[in-house]
């Protein structure tokens, strides 16, 4: 596999509609998301210093490794998916869609023996595990082949029945559709597909929030709007979400969007040069396990197409450079711990303004001095190992550009 960023220059046209995104329904979304146990905005970290040496702005990374305590944002779309889920099962309009409300005692026997089923590499099954504890629900958690331990035990620290198969993601989540029509379980996954539309949209709601606390963190610091927001993708409804909200609530003032990805499954990438969805097939081996998904959601593609700027495909090295320079922050920035899916646009950051071979991709996004840039580490090191193997002993060592 390539060991150098590639890139394509996406035209946007603006035509897709975004109302699942407007105003209305991301405040009813994050006013689900605040009233949920241990709910509190994630840090964004003003990396002030960096952004000088890179002759930027500014540049704030959204830290999502404090996110109720999971070390990722994926809860915020599983939540509500699962709060809709439980509100439509009880016959609840959105206006009851509270904890409180679902759990009440006499909702207990509708809910009796309710099954959730994600598949997922770990972050979003930790996060439907934590959402079905919430409610009282089950939870089976399928994880596909090279799921690193830690991730596993983790999901089941919260009470859900998970295993390790032999099988990409790709594959685990049609076993996992399958034995659910079988047990009768819901799945719930963070990805759409032809007939699977509803619960992955609401998870792509979910992830809204992320982009919208950060909006007015970002005003109430006095700081400016972002100028360009890069944003990392595995099947693209984390990337949706973010494009969506942020193309809606700054209107005029949109941001260059940047969807950054793994190269060993860069999936949208492939998909823009081909100008339709693209299949990425295989092990799809790579230390991004967040971003390891080899299939665009149905959902998410139409909207990155119409609104992305540009999508990359980053070989392991360049997340593994975001980890070092996000764990070993410079003139007072503060630190963040970031795990692999969460540092590749820092990574992918740092090379644009600083190597010769990408200043066409630096120039076509107009970024430079007056350039504010919104990232989003959205997970810290859920593998501590790797995170030690990185960022102490240098693995995954930066190559030629
Ligand atoms: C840490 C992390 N970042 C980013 C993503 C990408 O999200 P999506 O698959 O919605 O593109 C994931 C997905 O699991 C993830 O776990």
């Amino acid at each position: 596999m390539s060991q150098a960023v590639e890139y394509v220059i996406n035209r946007t046209s603006g035509s897709v509609a975004l109302d699942v995104f407007s105003d209305a329904e991301a405040a009813r979304v994050r006013a689900y998301h605040m009233a949920l146990p241990g709910y509190a905005p994630t840090p964004l970290a003003a990396l002030d210093d960096l952004a000088g040496r890179l002759g930027l702005a500014a540049v704030h990374v959204k830290d999502e490794s404090f996110r109720f305590g999971l070390n990722a944002f994926k809860v915020l779309g599983a939540s509500y998916a699962v709060g809709r889920i439980v509100a439509e099962r009880l016959g609840l309009g959105q206006a009851a869609l509270s904890l409180s409300a679902m759990t009440a005692p006499a909702h207990r026997e509708k809910l009796a023996g309710l099954v959730l089923a994600p598949a997922t590499d770990g972050n979003h099954g930790r996060a439907v595990a934590w959402a079905a504890r919430q409610l009282g629900l089950g939870c089976v958690v399928h994880m596909p082949k090279g799921s690193a331990p830690a991730r596993l035990e983790a999901i089941r620290a919260l009470g859900a029945k998970a295993d390790i198969l032999e099988m990409n993601y790709d594959e685990a989540v049609r076993l996992t559709a399958a034995e659910a029509a079988k047990e009768g379980w819901i799945v719930v996954q963070d990805t759409a597909w032809d007939g699977y539309e509803t619960i992955p949209g609401w998870i792509m709601q979910g992830y809204a929030t992320m982009a919208e606390e950060a909006c007015l963190q970002l005003e109430a610091a006095g700081r400016a709007a972002p100028t360009h927001v890069f944003v990392q993708a595995g099947v693209g409804s984390l990337a949706a979400g973010v494009v969506g909200r942020m193309s809606v609530r700054l209107k005029d003032r949109r941001p260059r969007f940047l969807v950054a990805e793994a190269g060993a499954a860069d999936c949208l990438y492939r998909s823009a040069l081909a100008g339709r969805p693209v299949t990425v097939e295989g092990d799809l081996t790579t230390i991004m396990a967040g971003l390891a998904c080899g299939e665009p959601s149905k959902l998410a593609w139409p909207i990155l197409k119409d609104r992305a700027d540009v999508f990359v495909s980053c070989p392991d090295w360049v997340a593994a450079r975001g980890m070092r320079i996000l764990g070993n922050p410079r003139g007072g920035d503060p630190r963040v711990v970031s795990g692999e899916s969460g540092a590749i646009t820092l990574g992918l950051l740092t090379l644009i303004m600083e190597t010769p071979s990408l200043a066409a991709l630096r120039d076509s996004l107009d970024l430079g001095p007056q350039s504010r840039v919104l990232l989003f580490s959205t997970e810290g090191a859920t593998d501590p190992k790797r995170y030690r193997d990185i960022v102490w002993d240098g693995a995954y060592a930066r190559a030629a550009q």
